[in-house]
């Protein structure tokens, strides 16, 4: 095996060797062209990366995770890859990717990347190959190429959808110019699926993984990881008869979908825990999979990936029975499976959770009948004008949000600008500065995802407030300015500031993975204890609460007369 550079560089020494570190770390997700420019042209950077690790580091996270920043025609914002083991030349060099590295290291942080393993972009050397190579080529083979249906071929292999709407089959030209075959995109058409059942696909990823592992990286978030094993034999069934055999949203429970969620997908992940045990410290990962919530922990095996993200509370209300019952399953499925729990409230996908808690829809819910991440959607839709959304609400519900779920056992996924109290941009972003695939593909219906993938801002002012020093590559709103890093640091009160003194206290506070709710006699109070007597309280109401005995060691917002005011939370520790 091969030891890696980053690995045996002296800057490594505060780098915890500890096999479990992944298990109750805070990671930090970073859109890396929505972070910070180096070089003015509006595109954040690894350089730009490399210039905040001081500022991650006082931030106090034990991870960041990347957002692809492969070469990339950014069809779907770098998660359409051209290339596995490069760096897209719009935002730096291999080597800039090393000196990142090492000055995260060197921070004592961790460094997780993103692989995209269900497609390519259409831009991959070998999907160009597969268009030029004749039908029933081994070229084709690696992509799932299909003869049309229809007297000339002229109908798609199926009516599936594709997730960003329109057609899952995209017809090509051949090289003859004929119409030809069809190539499955579960995602946007520049997206082509992988067949994973060829050899060399397999292979390919094994190489790509020891190429990251071997630079130094820790650890792999995997996307998408639920579809990439497929079942296309035969006739294919109906759109609709998948509906009628589907569990709601929750989707299948038996495997037997063409392609979500197959048994037969975690034959892959056993052969990529080979690879990341080839490691001192072994290499960890987390799936992406939407799957039903009883067949996640086959994704989180200590055999398989090892971990699993979880989007429950990101889907539930501000609910004090929701949270309490969602904490409990996922403590539990975690325990079963070996793995530790997954938390997270925002990501690049979804509107940002200081948005969403202050929704009219979310801040009239109640009883948990609304999911707080489809109102999200439904608020852009509608416009998503700021001024319908209270964002005092908004900011207060997802800071006590937040310090409960930073108090959880298990990893805390964190998504950039979440520190800062950021909220989503909604109709401040015009149609034509849209980029989000969703948007074009699903028109009516979807405006996408551009709104939480807004550069952030690091200065009250200036260019860009501070993204860069030239435009962002989506455009900021004047309110910005008020969530700056600038207008927040050292301020006491602040949301960077929360941040900061829950992840020093966490890492502090955190001793094994148990918790035992303790009753308050109040239903919209919950309370859970830590090892260690560290308690945590939240009051999902309106009015104050007394609060338990032992001295508060952090609060979400401050107390009123001792009292615990409403959407706070509060750390304890007895005393
Ligand atoms: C995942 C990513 C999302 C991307 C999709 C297709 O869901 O999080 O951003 O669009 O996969 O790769």
């Amino acid at each position: 095996m091969s030891t890696t550079a980053t690995q045996a560089s002296p800057s490594d020494s505060n780098l915890s060797t500890d096999p479990n570190w992944w298990r109750q770390a805070a990671v930090y997700q970073i859109y890396p062209r929505s972070f910070a420019d180096s070089n003015g042209d509006g595109i954040g950077n690894l350089k730009g990366i490399t210039a905040k690790v001081p500022y991650l580091k006082t931030l106090g996270v034990d991870a960041v995770w990347l957002s692809p920043f492969y070469p990339s025609a950014l069809a779907d914002g770098g998660y359409d890859v051209d290339d596995y083991r490069n760096v897209d030349p719009k935002i730096g060099t291999l080597e800039d990717f090393d000196e990142m590295a090492g000055a995260l290291h060197g921070a004592g942080i961790k460094l997780i990347v993103d692989i995209v393993p269900n497609h390519s972009s259409n831009r991959h050397e070998w999907f160009q190959e597969a268009l030029a190579s004749p039908r029933g080529s081994a070229a084709r083979d690696r992509y799932i190429f299909r003869d049309g249906l229809g007297e000339n071929g002229e109908l798609p292999p199926s009516d599936w959808d594709s997730v960003f709407g329109g057609p899952a089959w995209e017809r090509i030209t051949e090289p003859d110019g004929t119409p030809g075959q069809w190539y499955m995109h579960i995602f946007a058409k520049e997206q082509p699926d992988f067949n994973w059942d060829n050899p060399e696909v397999r292979e390919d990823f094994l190489t790509t993984l020891r190429f990251w592992s071997d630079r130094g990286v820790d650890g792999f978030r995997i996307d998408v990881a639920h579809a990439l094993t497929k079942n296309l034999e035969g006739t294919l069934p109906t759109k609709a008869d998948l509906e009628a055999r589907s569990h709601g949203t929750d989707g299948f429970v038996d495997g037997s979908h063409p392609f979500w969620d197959r048994d037969e997908v975690h034959e892959i992940y056993a052969e990529w825990r080979k690879v990341f045990n080839e490691y001192n410290p072994p290499r960890t990962a987390v799936a992406e999979a939407w799957v039903h919530a009883d067949r996640r922990a086959r994704y989180a095996s200590p055999e398989g990936l090892g971990q699993a993200f979880n989007f429950d509370l990101l889907q539930a209300d501000f609910d004090p029975t929701q949270f309490r019952r969602i904490i409990t399953k996922n403590l539990a499925e975690a325990a079963a499976s070996g793995a530790s729990s997954t938390w997270v409230f925002s990501n690049h996908d979804v509107v940002r959770h200081a948005t969403r808690y202050g929704l009219p829809a979310a801040a009239e819910a109640e009883g948990g009948e609304l999911m707080a991440g489809k109102a999200g959607k439904q608020w852009l839709l509608d416009g998503g004008r700021q001024e319908d959304v209270n964002v005092e609400l908004g900011l207060r519900r997802a800071r006590a949000a937040t310090l409960l779920m930073l108090a959880l056992p298990g990893s805390a996924y964190l998504y950039q600008g979440e520190e800062l109290g950021l909220q989503e941009v909604g109709s401040e972003i015009p149609d034509s500065a849209r980029q989000d695939p969703a948007f074009f593909r699903n028109k009516g219906v979807d405006v996408g995802r551009d709104g939480c993938r807004v550069p952030l801002p690091w200065k009250t002012g200036g260019t860009s407030f501070g993204f860069g020093d030239g435009g962002a590559h989506l455009p900021q709103p004047e309110w910005f300015s008020k969530y700056a890093v600038e207008a927040q640091d050292g301020v006491e009160g602040s949301t960077l500031e929360l941040y900061r003194a829950a992840l020093k206290l966490r890492r502090r506070l955190q001793t094994d993975e148990t918790l035992e709710w303790l009753e308050t006699g109040n239903p919209d109070v919950v309370h859970f204890r830590r090892p260690g007597g560290w308690h945590t309280v939240t009051n999902f109401g309106t009015g104050p609460v007394a609060l338990p005995e032992g001295s508060v060691v952090v609060s979400s917002s401050a107390l009123e007369d001792g009292k615990l005011p409403g959407a706070t939370t509060a750390w304890l520790v007895e005393s």
